[in-house]
Parts: C-alpha cells; sequence; structure tokens
C-alpha cells in the first residue's frame, strides 16, 4: 500500500457498484420470491432509483452484483421486445418510455456473489471491473433522494482529497446498533452544501449503544479507493459471520490511510426496512403531480378519521 505522501493525484471515479446479492431478510416473506431491490417505490422498483442516480452523479458504468434468485433484476434492466412491440401496437406512448427508461439508463453490468457472505465480500466482486480507480458504491435497497446530491458532494471530496469518502448519518443513540457506527474529528474541509466533511478516527459495525464511538451511521453510499480490495481479501468473517466493508475501512484507518466522511443533512430511505418502506411510498407518492393530488386530499381524511395514539383502530 502506498503512503498518503506518495500517493499519486486521485483519478476522478467513473464506475458504480451496486451490491444486491443480499438476502432481505427484514422484508420477509415479500422477499422469498421478489429482490427486495425491485420492491415498488410507487410505480418503479427502488433499485431504478439507485441507477438513476449513479448516472446523474456522471457515473454510466454500473456492476450489479447478483445472486440466486435475483434473475428478475437482470430481466428488468433488460430489453422486452415483446412488451415493447404490444405497447406499440396500442400505441401507449407513455408507458413505452417508461419501459425503456430502465435500459437507457446507465450500461449495467453483473457478477455474481455465490454466496451473501457480507457487503464486503459482495464489494470484493467487483475488482475486475473497476481495476485500479476510484469507484461508488450504492447499497440497492438506500434511496437518496433526488433533490439531494450526496454521491456528488461524495465524488467531489474524493476527487479533491483521495482516499476513501463515505457517507454518514445521525441515526441518535437508539438506533445506531442497527448501523456501522463511527469515530470522527471535524475535518480540514468546507462542508458542501451544508453536508459536513469530516475525518474517519474510527469504525465499528454494528456497536451495542453503550460502545457506538457515536450516533453518527454509515449509510448506503461510499466512494472508495482501489486499495480496498487488497484488504478485503484480508478481512476475515466480522459481524453476523460476514465479511464486513466497515471492517476493512477501520484496517485503512488503522493504517493511516485516509477516510472521510460527509454528513448527509437530505432525505434518505431505507426499503430494506419496512416503516422506511411505507414512508418512502407515501412521500414520495404524495410529492408527485399525478398522483400527489388525490393521495394527499385522502391523507388527510385518512389521518383525521385516526384513533388517538393508543387506541386500537376500529
Ligand atoms: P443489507 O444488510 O441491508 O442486506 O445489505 P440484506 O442482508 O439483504 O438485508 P436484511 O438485513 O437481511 O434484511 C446492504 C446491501 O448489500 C447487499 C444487499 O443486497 C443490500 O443491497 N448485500 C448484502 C450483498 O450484495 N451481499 C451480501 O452478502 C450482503
Amino acid at each position: 500500500m502506498s503512503s498518503s505522501a506518495s500517493r499519486p493525484a486521485p483519478r476522478p471515479a467513473r464506475k458504480a457498484v451496486i451490491p444486491v446479492a443480499g438476502m432481505g431478510t427484514r422484508f420477509l416473506p415479500a422477499t422469498k420470491a421478489v429482490p427486495k431491490e425491485l420492491l415498488p417505490v410507487v410505480d418503479r422498483p427502488a433499485l431504478e432509483y439507485i441507477v438513476e442516480e449513479a448516472a446523474r452523479a456522471g457515473l454510466p458504468e454500473v456492476l450489479m452484483v447478483t445472486g440466486r434468485g435475483k434473475a428478475a433484476i437482470e430481466d428488468y434492466f433488460d430489453r422486452n421486445p415483446e412488451l415493447e412491440t404490444a405497447l406499440e401496437k396500442k400505441g401507449d406512448a407513455g408507458r413505452l418510455a417508461a419501459v425503456h427508461a430502465s435500459t437507457n439508463l446507465a450500461q449495467v453490468h453483473f457478477v455474481r456473489q455465490g454466496e451473501a457472505k457480507g457487503l464486503g465480500h459482495a464489494v470484493l466482486q467487483a475488482a475486475a471491473f473497476v481495476g485500479n480507480e476510484p469507484f461508488a458504491v450504492l447499497l440497492g435497497d438506500d434511496i437518496i433522494d433526488a433533490r439531494d446530491h450526496l454521491l456528488e458532494h461524495m465524488l467531489a471530496v474524493q476527487a479533491e482529497h483521495g482516499g476513501c469518502v463515505i457517507a454518514l448519518l445521525d441515526v441518535g443513540m437508539e438506533n445506531i446498533d442497527k448501523y456501522g457506527a463511527v469515530a470522527v474529528e471535524p475535518g480540514a474541509h468546507p462542508a458542501v452544501d451544508g453536508d459536513e466533511v469530516v475525518t474517519v478516527t474510527g469504525l465499528v459495525e454494528k456497536p451495542p449503544a453503550d460502545e457506538a464511538p457515536s450516533s453518527l451511521a454509515i449509510i448506503g453510499r461510499y466512494v472508495l479507493a482501489p486499495e480496498i480490495f487488497e484488504v478485503l481479501r484480508e478481512t476475515a468473517p466480522g459481524r453476523g459471520g460476514e465479511i464486513q466493508l466497515t471492517d476493512a475501512l477501520a484496517t485503512l484507518v488503522a493504517r493511516g490511510e485516509p477516510v472521510h466522511g460527509v454528513i448527509f443533512s437530505g432525505r434518505r430511505y431505507d426499503t430494506g426496512d419496512r416503516l422506511d418502506y411505507l414512508k418512502a411510498v407515501i412521500q414520495l407518492a404524495s410529492e408527485r403531480d399525478d398522483l400527489g393530488p388525490p393521495l394527499r386530499a385522502w391523507l388527510q381524511e385518512f389521518v383525521a378519521g385516526l384513533p388517538a395514539e393508543g387506541a386500537s383502530p376500529s
């Protein structure tokens, strides 16, 4: 590994890796046969929002790390000539455009993980695709609102300062045991659009609240230096018996390699969590021009008719 002093000027990241091989146990039984990344958020799979985000951030080359039971994901990002012909015959230009959108977003490639051995192991499957360049990782069930620009900010930090960049969110001490938690120091770099940039000094995966270094959690966006692969190859299974990306990043920090954190101040939806998923669907649908007005009217009536908290619904 090169020391920070001898590191060549960083090249901007151009490739995105989206791991989608996880088992989605929090969303069973729905995810027994349907990948959680394809659950619809209003009328599009969660994963389409994420590929859109990568393309918007200037990352047109996307690798999905898939696994058994995830074939529908490959179908979704492929052409469907029969369906297209049927829509053409009907003159349904709107739906035809929507069907085309998923195939036109980016150049999507696939590799299989074989066994769901953890996020770190999933990222390791991208080594040949990535080569010796920095790259972004976007988790397949974590949606960042299109009006916020978290990934762009992270890419800018990486291009300027090198090393790795992770996205952080203050989830409160009561929730930190569900996430990777970090210790940070104020960074020497200015905030980007309200998102504070910090230096990460320690990381631990899913710590009990009384052992967590802070309430700052790692969320599903990373911009990584290619050195991560060599570390992942040496990383033993950690929490839950899985090869953890958090542990590999902790090794980089311990070696003195720079890991920056961008503290996100915008809107994020964890669609792998049932409650967050419901909130995402309602919020994004209520903001849409087509569905918003009738949905908002219904929601107001519905909320007005809700029983007081603690009482059971009739
Ligand atoms: P999660 O921990 O949220 O995914 O991993 P999971 O294991 O599917 O979810 P639960 O906790 O059982 O409900 C974050 C991302 O990493 C991928 C998942 O598909 C998800 O997008 N992942 C996770 C892999 O690709 N491979 C793995 O071995 C683990």
